[in-house]
């Protein structure tokens, strides 16, 4: 047996074990738990003391760590090393928010100086936009800008709006993202078009869905300004050329390059709508905070390292317990979008079946992700988290002080927050009234954020993307690429065809009926 299978079983072997200890009872056997298991790091608190693993399980667990080798494959993602193996790309996301000099390279190839120039083309760009020195066809300011793209071109950038979007904006954000055209009628009703920006967001430039609803809403801006309306798109994508072709100029196109993936995009020029509505020091401290968890990502020993605690807290219910779903719940409605992100993210990134080398996966990986904001979720499925047949462990995500100030309310929700980890470890015997019986022993992560500020946002980002990163190298598989996506996409272009007019394909016969019930 090799030291990694090894590693293996005694990772599932203490897991097991812990299992038959409730969470609650590891408190009193372990006095220093509290201390092992609350890591603070760039501004966040994560108390990781309410998961399911004892002093011999979490230290089963950082073995494990060691033996699939994450602090070299750390050094190697930071290297700009070709983690995404089957592109043959690096993924160096952190790249994007070093402070300027730090001198990465992708490959081998220099990327920092090409980073900071784009970065302060965006910063320009913000400026010109927020202070009225560049104007739309008619001589107005831009009031509103409306982001078009989706996945990994629109979640992250949602997400850093609702979260940091001041009460009264001086600039409007709206995204479009589906291709229903419902979706761009909602986004567009009501704005002026000589007072809108329409930023283009693809990393291709030709994923389908964004470049209909970038056509519809080129047709929107000629429709009032004629020409002129071309004026008012910019566009941020790898792909140079093809913006060029659709009528953005290059003074209007911030680009990025390969190895930064879509879902691990919002701090580069994906970010643009967002630097510009929110302002430069804004998106800049978003970056800043970010930089600052790649730090402590990079040099925290992985018994005192957020994100590997959190990716192996993760694993020891997945792999360890047979856990297939896990709730994030912010109780911050500003963070209502952080699920939603996270499914990509997590999903996209670590849904996967085969290993590096395409061997078929020894362990089970991503697990399913949902959850809103509470307290809304305690009225709708929080039932099934306290009494359903499945555990489903949560990650709790509060912040201490709102940042629209004082408010009764918001001792309210903190209360809840805490209340329902509470509830979910502690648990409540009735064994007179079954109905009212409450197991416990359910686990949870709970990360506290003093204020939600850029900073804090940007290192919450990047704990997540090095959390799915530790758990992509424990699980031997690629988090860089997403080739599950593809089939549909190509399935689809042939659909199209054939509802637009075109001879039938061979399908199997729910699909050609379908397709015949709905063809013009
Ligand atoms: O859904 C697949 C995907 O390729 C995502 O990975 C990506 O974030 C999204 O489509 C959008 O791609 P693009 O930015 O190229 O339009």
């Amino acid at each position: 047996m090799t030291d990694l299978a090894a590693a293996w079983t005694a990772f599932e072997t203490a897991a097991r074990e812990d299992g038959e200890t409730r969470i609650i009872d590891h408190f009193a056997a372990e006095p220093d738990r509290l201390e092992r298991l609350v890591v603070e790091a760039s501004g966040l608190r994560l108390d990781l003391s309410k998961q399911p693993w004892s002093k011999a399980g979490l230290a089963a667990a950082l073995d494990l760590a060691r033996a699939a080798g994450v602090e070299a494959a750390r050094e190697r993602l930071f290297a700009g090393a070709a983690v995404n193996v089957t592109e043959n790309r690096a993924a160096l996301h952190m790249a994007l928010r070093a402070p300027d000099g730090a001198g990465f390279e992708a490959v081998g190839k220099p990327v920092s100086a090409q980073v900071e120039a784009v970065r302060d083309r965006m910063r320009a760009f913000a400026e010109a936009v927020r202070s009225g020195e560049r104007r739309g066809a008619t001589g107005q300011a831009f009031r509103t800008i409306v982001h078009i793209g989706i996945g990994g071109s629109d979640l992250g950038p949602r997400l850093v709006w609702r979260a940091l979007k001041p009460l009264e904006p001086r600039i409007e954000l709206r995204f479009v993202g589906n291709v229903d055209p419902a979706d761009i009628a909602q986004a567009l009703a009501g704005l002026d078009a000589a007072t809108t920006l329409v930023v283009v967001v693809s990393k291709t430039f030709t994923t389908q869905e964004t470049m209909a609803n970038a056509t519809a809403a080129r047709a929107w801006l000629r429709a009032f300004l004629g020409e002129a309306g071309d004026g008012h798109l910019a566009a941020a994508s790898t792909n140079l050329e093809a913006c060029a072709a659709f009528g953005i100029p290059a003074e209007r196109v911030f680009g990025f390059e390969d190895w930064v993936g879509g879902r691990y995009s919002v701090m580069s020029a994906v970010g643009l709508s967002c630097a510009v509505a929110l302002g430069w020091d804004v998106f800049a401290a978003l970056q800043a905070g970010a930089a600052a968890m790649d730090d402590h990502f990079r040099t925290a020993p992985l018994a005192a390292n957020a994100p590997a605690l959190l990716a192996l807290a993760h694993l020891f219910n997945r792999n360890g317990l047979g856990r297939p779903v896990r709730v994030v719940e912010p109780y911050a409605e500003r963070l209502g979008l952080l699920a939603s992100y996270l499914q990509q993210l997590e999903m996209e990134s670590n849904g996967k079946r085969v290993t590096l080398s395409g061997a078929p996966v020894a362990h089970a990986t991503a697990t399913a992700v949902f959850g809103n904001a509470g307290t809304n979720d305690q009225h709708a499925f929080f039932q099934m988290l306290h009494q359903g047949t499945d555990v489903i462990p949560v990650d709790f995500v509060a912040v201490a002080q709102a940042a629209e100030g004082p408010a009764p309310q918001q001792a309210i929700l903190l209360a809840n927050a805490i209340a329902q980890a509470q509830a979910l470890m502690t648990g409540s015997p009735n064994a007179a009234e079954p109905h009212r019986h409450f197991p416990g022993d359910r686990p949870s992560s709970f990360i506290l954020i003093d204020r939600l500020t850029p900073e804090t946002l940007g290192a919450l980002i990047a704990l997540y993307e090095h959390k799915v990163f530790v758990e992509g190298v424990l699980w031997d598989i690629n988090s860089f690429d997403q080739w599950g996506v593809e089939l549909g996409k190509t399935l689809a272009t042939k659909v199209l065809a054939e509802l637009e007019g075109g001879p039938a394909g061979a399908h199997d016969p729910s699909t050609a009926a379908l397709i015949e019930r709905l063809k013009g």
